[in-house]
């Protein structure tokens, strides 16, 4: 039986792509902190798709968690399959007056969390020379992101680093992906005190583009026409774009 551990896979994209693993008959192991919705999400996923499904209830943007959450998987008997990195959080606002403790939060679950999650997985991934890391980044990975700075680069970092990680792994039968929705629609925005813009996807859809194309060759996967076509406009001019349209939806 294959496993899959999910990282924020109690609700939003998390939840929908655990869906489809136990839709297939994967194991499906969820990581987040708030145990009503595991133990919500656990018996949907049970009920629905009789499969064995575990839950770790832990707050991954504290130090040592990722560390914490790799020991108790492993004492659980499990080795992952597939490590899919989803939780994630963002912050809106001008950068200086957001709360230097909630960004320094954000770059602990948004990018030491993935890496050390990454480094930790691939080791038993490449001695089993089979393996799939999805580190779920964002479009906003690709320019700088006013108003919302510190999630847009931490959402780059996620990028490079899946990147440099896929390349270093060729020939191992592990591959590396950094997965970059446009906006979805989650409780993320409510969360991040942010504006979602006009066009978007619904969290199903973004979850159903990542399992049908997790086994591309590439190392980065953008769902979506919006997503992929903007992408040829140059990062400057991106940025403005973004900017326009979360300064209009504030006035609506
Ligand atoms: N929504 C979008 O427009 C969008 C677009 C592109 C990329 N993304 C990325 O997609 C991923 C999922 O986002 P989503 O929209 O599905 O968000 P969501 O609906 O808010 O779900 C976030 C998940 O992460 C968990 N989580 C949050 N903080 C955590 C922490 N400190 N420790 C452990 N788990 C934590 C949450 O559970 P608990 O709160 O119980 O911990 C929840 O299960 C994120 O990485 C996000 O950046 C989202």
């Amino acid at each position: 039986m294959k496993t899959v551990l999910i990282t924020g896979g109690s609700e939003g994209i998390g939840f929908e792509l655990a869906k489809c693993y136990a839709k297939d008959g994967w194991t499906v192991i969820l990581a987040a902190r708030n145990r009503k919705k595991l133990d919500t999400a656990k018996e949907i996923l049970t009920k629905q798709f009789h499969v064995q499904t575990e839950t770790i209830s832990i707050d991954l943007s504290e130090q040592g968690s990722a560390q914490k959450l790799y020991d108790t998987v492993k004492e659980m008997g499990y080795e992952p399959d597939e490590l899919i990195n989803n939780a994630g959080a963002g912050y809106a606002g001008t950068s200086w007056e957001i709360p230097v403790e909630d960004d320094e939060r954000l770059v602990s679950l948004n990018d030491t969390a993935v890496m050390t999650l990454s480094k930790l997985f691939i080791k038993d991934m490449i001695r089993k020379q089979n393996g799939l890391i999805v580190n779920i980044a964002s479009t906003g990975a690709f320019q700088p992101g006013p108003y919302i700075a510190s999630y847009y680069a931490s959402k780059a970092f996620v990028v490079r680093y899946s990147q440099a990680m896929n390349y270093e792994a060729a020939g191992t039968g592990v591959h590396v992906l950094a997965y970059c929705p446009g906006p979805v629609d989650t409780a993320f925005y409510k969360k991040s005190n942010g504006v979602r813009p006009p066009f978007y996807m619904s969290a199903g859809q973004a979850a159903g583009y990542l399992y049908r194309h997790r086994d591309t060759k590439k190392d980065i996967l953008i769902p979506g026409l919006i997503g992929n076509l903007s992408n040829l406009l140059p990062a400057r001019v991106r940025m403005h774009l973004i900017v326009m349209i979360k300064g209009n939806m504030k006035q609506k």
